[in-house]
């Protein structure tokens, strides 16, 4: 699965074959966002008959298995994955952020493939370790056949049908993806219409999504914290514990591998994060000093004279000069993975609304890393559940340049 067509025009309502859909999708899903840029997802595409069998099984629906040939009567199915070969594994809460990238990926992938005529009829998750996020060991993937790899856990499966395209919702949903960055610079500091934040974890143009839906997974909540008493709150945890990220060794050294010299090797490269996306335009001996403080080793100097609290309170800083934070929160203290994936689906339909809304986020994911810093701004900002992901939310005043991606057929397979 080599071939893209990215650039194909959608009939109006006719729809193309599924798998020039597919690449189109997959070229658009690309660009969702992921910790550092990791871009931990994977999509099987059942084709043969034992895969696709095993495939409509899981949905319920034996109908290729009971003496039937594996008919395309029965609609195509897709199996989103984790990738081990790409995940972050430093901190135990890294697994969260790794289903929740998978599950943005494979919203994005959803919703332009039913803008293209093949909308999802059916999905079924899988639990890869019932009880918690980490994927299990072993080959988990391999009720889907021998060209199923190793390394790819499956986390959901999804049936699709052909039903209407839509070239104007096609058009959208790619210029929006397109659109959408993580913008680590200061924001506007006047204050969001409420109007507009009231709207944003509703409003969804297309057709509705199955990923998102709430039949069998926890509602997610979306808090928008804007009185400034509570920003201050937040910044005080950021200020006190975003140093963290820094002097834990494993995780900074994890993090500082995704860090790329400039713009021209993070292109080499298609995954990470360049200094200036970090810290917006860097003159070259600047780069070249951040380089030198970021490296592992200095850090592990730099920091025995309180360097990472000087980083945590420049962050801190930008933070509180935000006119507003985004919490979302699952309903459930200890969600399954299927719930989390599902978290990823809602927070890629909440990105996607900010940026129509002319809206930029910037994480801040240290505040969940730690469980003991997570309680503290659960508490503190009265959140209704387990909050799962945090972020500024503002208008931008300054534009960072756009992150890399790796070519998207990378992530597809036939199985
Ligand atoms: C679950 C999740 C957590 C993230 N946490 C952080 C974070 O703590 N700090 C940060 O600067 N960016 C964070 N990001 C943003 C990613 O670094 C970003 O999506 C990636 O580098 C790609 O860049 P883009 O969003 O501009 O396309 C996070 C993204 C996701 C999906």
């Amino acid at each position: 699965m080599t071939s893209t067509s990215g650039s194909r025009s959608v009939p109006a309502s006719r729809g193309v074959a599924f798998e020039d859909a597919l690449h189109s999708a997959a070229e658009i899903a690309a660009r969702s966002p992921s910790s550092h840029n990791c871009q931990p997802w994977a999509v099987g595409w059942p084709t043969g008959t034992l895969a696709r069998r095993a495939a409509a099984a899981l949905l319920g629906r034996p109908t290729a298995g009971e003496g039937r040939p594996a008919g395309r009567d029965d609609g195509e199915f897709l199996v989103l994955a984790l990738d081990r070969e790409r995940r972050l594994s430093a901190l135990p809460a890294h697994g969260t952020e790794m289903l929740l990238s998978c599950g943005a990926y494979g919203q994005i992938l959803t919703r332009a493939l039913a803008a293209q005529g093949w909308p999802a009829d059916g999905v079924r998750f899988l639990d890869p370790a019932p009880g918690g996020h980490g994927p299990a060991d072993g080959a988990p993937g391999r009720i889907f056949g021998d060209r199923w790899p190793d390394a790819w856990v499956p986390l959901c499966v999804v049936r699709l049908r052909r039903g209407h395209a839509s070239a104007r919702d096609l058009d959208e949903l790619r210029g929006t993806v397109r659109a959408r960055h993580t913008n680590r610079g200061p924001y506007d500091v006047a204050g969001i219409d409420p109007a507009v934040l009231a709207g944003l974890p509703t409003a969804r143009p297309g057709p509705p999504s199955l990923l998102t839906g709430t039949e069998h997974g926890p509602e997610v909540t979306v808090r928008h914290v804007v009185a400034d008493a509570e920003r201050a709150a937040v910044a005080d945890l950021v200020s006190r514990h975003g140093g963290r990220d820094f002097s834990h060794r494993l995780a900074w050294t994890e993090t500082y591998s995704f860090v790329r010299r400039d713009e021209a090797e993070a292109a080499a490269r298609g995954d990470g994060f360049s200094l200036g996306q970090l810290f917006g335009p860097l003159s070259p001996p600047r780069r070249f000093g951040m380089r030198i403080a970021l490296a592992p080793p200095t850090m592990r100097i730099l920091r025995h004279v309180g360097y990472h609290r000087i980083l945590a309170r420049q962050l801190a800083a930008v933070v509180r000069h935000s006119p507003a934070v985004v919490a979302l929160c699952f309903g459930q203290e200890e969600p399954g993975a299927g719930s989390v994936v599902r978290g990823g689906a809602v927070l890629a339909d909440y990105w996607l609304e900010a940026t129509r809304a002319g809206l930029a986020l910037h994480p801040v994911s240290v505040l969940l890393q730690h469980d003991d810093v997570r309680a503290e701004l659960e508490r503190r900002l009265g959140l209704p559940g387990r909050a799962f992901f945090v972020s500024r939310l503002g208008r931008a005043v300054s534009a960072f340049p756009p992150s890399q991606r790796l070519a998207a057929p990378r992530a597809l397979r036939r199985v």
